[in-house]
């Protein structure tokens, strides 16, 4: 096939990259709805991976919506392109050697397909932090399913937009276990994946 990329050929390949990194890159996609956790699970699964020498860089769903995606809304359109974009920038680091942790709600199976072709299917490992919406809700940390059951957030997730199930995920994260645990169990599924042969 052609090579449309000539350039990287030139570039310091991923691999030689691995190594100076001592590590394998990949990445672990976080699903689930607002509030559900993505964000604190995968704060403390960066700091745990940081400590043992891992290079990690953890993206989110409101740190980018502030700025390489503030022009956009929460329509599934934009909501694609949102998912677009951070695939294509996740790519790229991973080209970097980097371990990547994204957060994002990513609410259809069609826009998580998206991110995993853009990806490719050997580095996207889909996560799905499975918190009932009631739960999701009790908790309201930012105050937001409140507003959106008053009418006041249109095309809120979970309440009058849809969130699909992963059907196969590479790991389910219950939240019948404390943040403590499932942090420990999402840093056990990324060892397998990242440590250098
Ligand atoms: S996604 O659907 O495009 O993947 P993303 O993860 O970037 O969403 O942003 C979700 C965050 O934006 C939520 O955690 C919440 O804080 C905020 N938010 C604001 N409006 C909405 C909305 N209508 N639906 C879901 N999340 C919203």
């Amino acid at each position: 096939m052609e090579n449309i990329f000539p350039v990287y050929d030139q570039l310091i390949s991923r691999e030689e990259k691995e190594n100076f990194l001592n590590q394998k890159a990949s990445v672990f996609w976080l699903t689930g709805l607002s509030g559900s956790g993505k964000t604190t699970i995968a704060k403390q699964v960066e700091r745990i991976l940081f400590n043992k020498g891992f290079f990690v860089q953890l993206i989110d769903g409101d740190n980018v919506r502030s700025g390489l995606c503030s022009n956009l809304s929460f329509t599934i359109e934009d909501r694609k392109e949102n998912i677009r974009r951070i695939a294509e920038l996740t790519a790229l680091s991973l080209r970097q050697g980097i371990i990547c942790i994204n957060t994002f709600v990513s609410p259809t199976r069609d826009i998580r397909q998206m991110a995993h072709d853009i990806i490719g299917a050997e580095d996207f490992n889909e996560i799905y932090i499975n918190t009932p919406l009631e739960e999701c809700e009790k908790r309201d940390v930012k105050g937001l399913y409140q507003k959106a059951r008053a009418g006041e957030i249109k095309g809120f997730t979970g309440i009058d937009s849809p969130f699909e199930m992963p059907l196969d995920p590479a790991l389910t994260i219950s939240t019948s276990q404390s943040i403590q645990e499932s942090a420990i169990q999402l840093v056990d599924f990324v060892l397998t994946k990242v440590q250098p042969t």
